[in-house]
């Protein structure tokens, strides 16, 4: 009997964005941060430095092919990126288009609250109009809260670092989970907490370019702080919602098996998967689960010209994703898988690298793993965090001087995947 690979009844498909990276014309903490040094980080990008290393951007595949635009200043700004905030429609059109029942995107917290305790309702309908306009095609908003961008008047008292944070957070989680009421069933308060607290407190990649380890562990207790005070009023407020934290997941692997390497990776393990979920147990109803990629324990002693890089040098690696899952259904909780993806702007490796992933997703699922969703990450090229618009994550093609979407041969075969919710015939 051949195997169906039929997903769950009732699967989420999505995609997935958030409002910085393609909403266009923002002022929040960022913005500010790229006028001061988008001329330093073009100029940085020549050199390959530990930060590009660190994060697997620097390699030699990255520095000739995308080298141009990587040393442009225009590059880092975000300016009006995809356009999403007036395009939305269009983009909407496109996720009906392929097949997609759900819709990840990011409430942008500048907008809504642009000063402190001073809710804009024209900005906040702005979203209200998204979700309705989700609705009316059929797809299940999934909405985050905050994805790493600050309003100005945050950035200036302090950020994640600020006692008030998480008062400040909460009040405005409350207000939007009353705003969209019982239109909005799945909530992501917080995009990778710790991602964030350590780019931009520990490492300083990212703004306020903070490097202390003390400020580190401020910043990730206040956020930690910031879900579990959100989390009980907007239950109390929208008692049907399911929310929860997004949180980039790794799966450790071990290829020289010492001792000391083994005991580093169970280390890794509890220190990068586990302590932040078990810090939040009764505060999440799901998992959210974003992942990209596996990371190598002591020495790295594969033949390094068999490995497949993807633009930004991260490796191309479909099947870890099985080995992260199954270790996270000891959390016992329903897994969203909320971002997962690469960037390849010439398309070359998405399309497999989708039918592979999902191959190792629905494996997963076959052992207990209790994954209801699969959201890509993303729906548009974007504004790239630090290294802005030159990596190309997008299902959809953006052409930034004209504004055009071109729906990738990738986005295609997905849309196939998630219309039949399966893989049977996802090459033919
Ligand atoms: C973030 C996204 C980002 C993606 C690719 C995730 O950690 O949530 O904002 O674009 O990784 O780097």
């Amino acid at each position: 009997m051949t195997e169906e690979k039929r997903f769950p009844k009732g699967f989420l498909w999505g995609a997935a964005t958030s409002s910085h990276q393609v909403e266009g014309n923002m002022r929040n903490e960022w913005t500010e941060w790229e006028k001061a040094s988008a001329e330093k980080r073009a100029k940085e990008s020549r050199e390959e430095s530990w930060h590009d290393s660190w994060r697997g951007y620097g390699k030699k595949e990255r520095n000739t092919a995308f080298s141009k635009e990587a040393s442009d200043p225009n590059n880092y700004f975000s300016g009006a990126a995809a356009d999403h905030y007036n395009r939305y429609e269009e983009d909407f059109d496109i996720l009906q288009e392929l097949h997609l029942n759900t819709y990840r995107f990011s409430i942008e917290w500048s907008r809504v609250e642009p000063e402190e305790g001073v809710f804009d309702q024209k900005a906040i309908d702005h979203y209200k109009t998204m979700v309705v306009s989700l609705r009316r095609r059929g797809i299940e908003p999934f909405v985050t809260i905050w994805h790493f961008w600050l309003p100005v008047w945050v950035a200036e008292k302090g950020g994640a670092s600020s006692k008030d944070f998480p008062a400040w957070f909460a009040r405005y989680a409350e207000r939007m989970a009353r705003e969209f009421g019982s239109e909005v069933t799945f909530y992501v308060t917080i995009n990778e907490p710790d991602i964030y607290a350590s780019l931009s407190y520990l490492l300083g990649f990212w703004p306020p370019e903070k490097k202390s380890v003390f400020g580190h562990f401020q910043a990730l207790g206040n956020i930690k702080k910031a879900h579990k005070l959100a989390y009980p009023k907007m239950k109390a407020t929208a008692p049907h919602a399911k929310i929860g934290i997004t949180k980039q997941f790794m799966h450790f692997v071990v290829l020289q098996k010492t001792p000391w390497n083994l005991a580093a990776r169970r280390f890794a393990d509890w220190w990068w998967n586990t302590s932040l979920v078990h810090a939040l147990e009764g505060y999440q109803d799901f998992i959210g689960f974003n992942y990209y990629q596996k990371k190598i324990i002591g020495k790295d002693t594969r033949d390094q010209s068999k490995i497949i890089h993807t633009d930004i040098s991260w490796e191309y690696d479909p099947e870890s994703i099985y080995d992260a899952l199954l270790t996270a259904r000891q959390y016992g909780l329903p897994i969203y898988i909320t971002e997962n993806g690469l960037a390849d702007a010439t398309d070359r490796l998405r399309g497999r690298f989708l039918v592979e992933t999902l191959t190792s997703v629905y494996r997963a699922i076959s052992e207990g793993a209790p994954v209801l969703g699969y959201i890509h990450w993303s729906l548009l090229d974007n504004f790239e965090l630090d290294k802005g618009f030159w990596p190309r994550f997008g299902l959809v093609h953006m052409d930034y001087a004209t504004q055009k979407r071109t729906i990738r041969d990738s986005a295609r075969l997905y849309g196939r995947i998630a219309e039949t919710n399966s893989l049977e015939t996802p090459l033919s």
